[in-house]
């Protein structure tokens, strides 16, 4: 298990350090990771509803969504091809993570970080230059590939370069780079769409190889994290390599503490068995419900599906890009607002008001549907201003999430496993969340075929059962050390019966 060292323990301590150019450098890169990951979430959706990819990739799709208008609406899209395109990725960054938690621990997070750059830049070119289906589906399992090892260790690398104070905001700053990656990506599918002899889906495709050549240059030139190379016994450097990244001279304190900490996680043989304990009952729960209930807020049926879905309610392919364009901007400009809010109201208060307000949108937005559509699926005409309503209660729903379940997601579990089982729940947690968007990027088209409006209403019911948890099981943890978080549990009202004193662990 990797030593994530370097943090205070509860004894008021704050290692000196500044934010040197080369931890600059490793933000830069961080960006990258979660760029990539965004452009990939973002992209697919944008070219699965441009005629000239459908035509040639998934004729039969495009026979039904182009030719035929007098179709059940809810059913255009619905093809097995055409879903496996988007979620093979997720599929294959679930396998690859697990692999990827290996390399990272036995080889150093850069190692990690160059298979994961190499693999994006052959997924990408793959992609660019696909003739076949197949191709497709096997750029998309590269790309999937190289997200599973860099999201497995680029944050893991930005949290052993940060200096204490800034890992937080760092945290969330991931989250904002996936959402700038999705929102470069709809501007790009908006853009490329419209070139002539419709070959621009090849350029959104091959576009992802741009970040991923700078992240692949990116992990030769950056230096391996302290706690990695003492983790692996290359002691010798590490001090003057720490006072470097620093920029201070003082890190005697830091390399101990490091160097402690290592030794305790080489102590623990099982981590994932360590995981299955009585104590580790709320964050082993936490590991699996928070990815789960993420999902589950429907998100990604707009995030993968956003401009085929504003398709099938009646816009022409150039305006849905365009309003996958906007709600790409509103999941940026929200997750600024958790940025800034997250530290000052809280999580629980941002999981609560977040989750009101995405069940409220979804009944409106279900509703409006439903009353249209009916079970059959032919709409007539639509008067614009009927589609121009829903797309306005998707970017609140889209708001709601960006503020709410999209950085908490990774943010909550994040702090909250103790440092003897923190790789192996955070294993758990991107599996469980890889697993979900596989799960919803495959059955979406099908079950929008199947429950028609009433899809909207499946993904609410989830919301409320998401937001009730959210009250009675996870306590506050804003303002709280990694290392006191113990005590949160102890006094809580459920988990208390599980983590006691007697469980406490000391790292
Ligand atoms: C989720 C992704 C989602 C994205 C939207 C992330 O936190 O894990 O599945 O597409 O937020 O911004």
């Amino acid at each position: 298990m990797p030593a994530v060292g370097g943090f205070d323990k509860g004894t008021g301590k704050a290692y000196p350090g500044n934010l040197t150019p080369y931890v600059t450098l490793t933000c830069v890169v961080a960006a990258m990771g979660g760029l990539i990951f965004g452009y990939d979430i973002g992209i697919s959706g944008g070219v699965t509803s441009m005629a000239p990819f459908l035509r040639k990739f998934f004729p039969s799709v495009y026979r039904k969504e182009a030719l035929d208008k007098f179709t059940n609406q809810y059913c255009k899209f619905d093809s097995e091809t055409l879903t496996l395109f988007t979620s093979s990725l997720y599929l294959a960054a679930l396998l690859s993570s697990l692999v990827a938690s290996t390399v990272t621990r036995k080889f150093g997070r850069k190692l990690s970080i160059l298979f994961g750059g190499l693999l994006f830049c052959s997924g990408a070119i793959v992609n660019g230059a696909a003739k076949a289906v197949w191709m497709l589906i096997v750029g998309r399992i590269l790309l999937g590939f190289g997200i599973g090892f860099a999201n497995q260790s680029v944050p893991l690398y930005l949290s052993e370069m940060a200096p204490y104070k800034y890992r937080g905001a760092l945290n969330i700053g991931f989250q904002l780079s996936i959402t700038i990656g999705i929102l470069v990506a709809n501007i790009l599918n908006y853009f490329f769409a419209q070139i002539k002899g419709g070959w621009g889906w090849r350029l959104s495709l091959g576009g992802a190889g741009v970040p991923a050549l700078i992240i692949t240059v990116g992990s030769l030139v950056l230096p391996d994290t302290p706690n990695s190379m003492i983790e692996r016994g290359q002691h010798e450097g590490v001090k003057t390599k720490l006072r470097r990244i620093r920029g201070v001279h003082d890190v005697e304190e830091e390399f101990n503490d490091l160097v402690v900490a290592s030794e305790a996680s080489k102590l623990v043989e099982h981590p994932w068995r360590n995981l299955l304990q009585r104590k580790y009952r709320p964050h082993l729960t936490m590991a699996i419900l928070i990815p789960f209930f993420q999902q589950l807020t429907g998100i990604n049926v707009i995030m993968f599906y956003g401009p085929v879905f504003f398709n099938t309610i009646g816009f022409a392919d150039d305006a849905s890009l365009m309003f996958a364009v906007i709600t790409g901007g509103v999941n940026f400009l929200a997750t600024i607002v958790s940025i800034y809010s997250v530290d000052k109201w809280g999580r629980r208060f941002l999981f609560l008001e977040g989750g009101t307000q995405m069940l409220i949108c979804q009944i409106i937005v279900a509703t409006c549907i439903g009353v249209k559509f009916r079970v059959d699926g032919e709409p007539g005409a639509l008067p614009k201003w009927y589609a121009i309503v829903v797309v306005l209660f998707i970017c609140i729903y889209v708001l709601g999430f960006a503020w709410s379940w999209g950085p908490l997601g990774w943010l909550v579990p994040s702090e909250i496993f103790p440092l003897e089982i923190r790789s192996a729940a955070q294993s758990v947690n991107i599996s469980v969340n890889m697993f979900f968007t596989f799960i919803i990027a495959q059955i979406f088209l099908n079950m929008l075929c199947h429950m028609k409006f009433g899809l909207f209403l499946f993904f609410a019911f989830f919301v409320v059962v998401m937001s009730f948890f959210i009250y009675f099981f996870l306590p506050e943890t804003k303002g709280i050390p990694i290392e006191e978080m113990a005590e949160v549990w102890k006094s809580h009202w459920f988990w208390s019966r599980y983590v006691n004193d007697g469980s406490r662990h000391p790292n």
